[in-house]
């Protein structure tokens, strides 16, 4: 069966950029990823794109007097490689409803929060500050407002105590580099379809479209219930 073409657009440091190419260089890989675009020049995800061979290029949103402008050279690229899905991984230039209509359920996001949560930036800051015990992140369709779309697939972590932003960012984004090329490994199966605004997965065990690990032992997590200490807390006399 023909290899799915994906585009990926980046804007920074390609660790999702990254699983990707490291799940296309699986030899039974359903995808294969024909270009690799930025909006930055110094995107170290450029390196990465350049060191696995692919082709690749930087198409600067600041060389154009529009933001329709722009996205009409990225579209003009992207189906000039042939390429069927576009994958936002860590692209951080707000899109035009045209461009997501023109894509529309060709078009995914990576997005480092359980959605519908902590749409927007700063989520890890966001989700400590709000208290929440689970964080995660979201892979989805787009749709013109920002964040929002069908869920493909999602990854649940802990919170823990102490964690800071930047702890909680890199167990979310271990998850990341999961769910995403699952994302693609769904799609590209032909396993995803759109029904009204939700996905349904076909002919996946339940779970297939989750991942929720429990913490491993570098992060400890709470003891269970009943196995530990008792804690003296809120509303115990
Ligand atoms: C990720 O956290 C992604 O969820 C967000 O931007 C970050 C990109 O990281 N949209 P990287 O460039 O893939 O390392």
């Amino acid at each position: 069966m023909a290899r799915l073409k994906v585009g990926v657009l980046i804007s920074g440091s390609g660790t999702n950029l990254q699983a990707l190419i490291d799940n296309c260089a699986r030899a039974d890989a359903e995808s294969e990823i024909a270009l690799v675009l930025s909006n930055r020049a110094d995107a170290y995800g450029v390196t990465r794109a350049e060191r696995g061979g692919l082709p690749h290029g930087v198409i600067d949103h600041r060389g154009y007097d529009s933001r329709a402008a722009f996205e009409q050279a990225l579209s003009e690229t992207l189906e000039s490689s042939g390429v069927e899905l576009v994958c936002l991984a860590g692209f951080m230039r707000v899109l035009t409803a045209e461009f997501v209509e023109h894509w529309r359920d060709r078009l995914i996001n990576i997005h480092p929060s359980l959605l519908p949560a902590f749409k927007g930036l700063n989520t890890h800051a966001r989700a400590i500050e709000a208290g929440v015990r689970f964080a995660g992140c979201t892979v989805h369709f787009v749709r013109p407002e920002v964040d929002n779309g069908p869920i493909i697939v999602q990854a649940a972590v802990p919170v823990l105590d102490d964690d800071t932003a930047g702890t909680l960012a890199a167990r979310v984004l271990r998850e990341e580099h999961r769910c995403l090329p699952l994302a693609v490994r769904l799609i590209a199966q032909g396993r995803v379809s759109v029904v009204g605004e939700r996905c349904v997965i076909d002919a996946v065990a339940p779970g297939g479209a989750l991942i929720n690990p429990t913490p491993g032992p570098q992060e400890k997590g709470p003891e269970p219930c009943g196995s530990g200490p008792l804690v003296t807390g809120v509303g115990r006399r």
